[in-house]
């Protein structure tokens, strides 16, 4: 039987999809991710890893692990923790799981817009401190999003649902897919026009610090930024110094350049609105990604092409 080792628990039914089909290796330690010493180790002999974000697999990795390893099923779309073209040298199949969490992702981003146009998660806090207070024209006034704009970055599967949402709340969209098609504008032009910016594109060398400082400083300052894609697009600190100077007027983060760590300068502001990287985390999405994961790296332990195959 194959072995497969398992860096997180999943949700019941993907763990049942795997049991008894392999011989599981099933990390259960605390909710950090597992250390990465005894990643190395554990990895040792498997002849398939299904991974998270968190875990970073790369020539280290696939040293300790051996010639045998077929497969790595990463359980989340992004593959940024993957090393694919090491992998590919080393003929070890790369797979994600693409498709199932794009609406409960674009639900997510909306979430973000609207707590942060509208003040929900300020508000929620305000009310909470049980300070006296009584309905009033000038009292936490947000932004409208009717009549506005609305920039995606990265018009992929996430990107295009969450503008097809755009449309019920009567907004323009525009975005930075190919030059020459629809609504395609330069970046440039996305972060001077856009009322609302959702990130959404990929971790790559070039989109690391996408918006910086500079970026900031050309957004308008009734506009928002929401990232739901990866932290490192975003340069923290210079956000928080933005949002600090009214540069902008709010960011909704599900994601974070340190990630799992906060930075500490945008938890100090009101106009920030921050979850735990939630984006895909229904039960419904999360169940449908876990088994995705688990087709992936039975596949490719039994020498099949997995169905989301990511190397080139
Ligand atoms: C992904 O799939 O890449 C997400 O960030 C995790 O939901």
């Amino acid at each position: 039987m194959a072995k497969v080792l398992v860096t997180r628990e999943m949700v019941d039914e993907a763990v049942r999809a795997l049991t008894g089909r392999c011989e599981l290796d099933l990390y259960t330690g605390p909710p950090e991710a597992i250390p990465r010493d005894e990643f190395l180790e554990r990895a040792a002999g498997k002849d398939g890893l299904l991974t998270m974000l968190s875990e970073r697999v790369d020539a280290e990795l696939l040293d300790a692990a051996g010639p045998q390893l077929r497969v790595v099923a990463n359980h989340g779309v992004g593959y940024d923790n993957i090393d694919v073209a090491e992998c590919t040298k080393r003929g070890v199949l790369v797979a994600n799981t693409p498709d199932v969490l794009t609406e409960a992702t674009a639900d997510l981003a909306w979430a973000l817009i609207l707590a942060s146009v509208r003040r929900i998660a300020e508000g929620d806090r305000f009310l909470r401190t049980g300070k006296p207070w009584i309905w009033g024209p000038r009292m936490m006034l947000g932004q409208e999003l009717h009549g506005r704009t609305l920039g995606i970055v990265g018009y992929g599967r996430i990107g295009r649902a969450t503008a097809r949402r755009a449309e019920g709340f009567g907004m323009r969209v525009i975005h930075t897919a190919r030059a020459g098609s629809a609504d395609s504008v330069p970046f440039g032009t996305l972060v001077a026009e856009s009322d609302v910016i959702s990130i959404h594109a990929p971790l790559t060398p070039e989109t690391r610090h996408l918006f910086d400082a500079d970026v900031f400083r050309r957004m308008k300052p009734t506009a928002v930024l929401v990232n739901t894609a990866r932290g490192p697009l975003v340069d923290e600190a210079a956000l928080a110094e933005a949002l600090r100077a009214g540069e902008i007027f709010a960011a909704g983060l599900d994601v974070f350049e340190r990630e799992p760590e906060v930075e500490k300068a945008l938890l100090a502001l009101d106009t920030v609105t921050i979850v735990p990287h939630l984006g895909s985390a229904t039960a419904q999405t999360r169940a449908a990604m876990g088994l995705f994961a688990v087709e992936n790296v039975l596949d490719g332990v039994a020498g099949h092409r997995p169905r989301a195959l990511v190397n080139p």
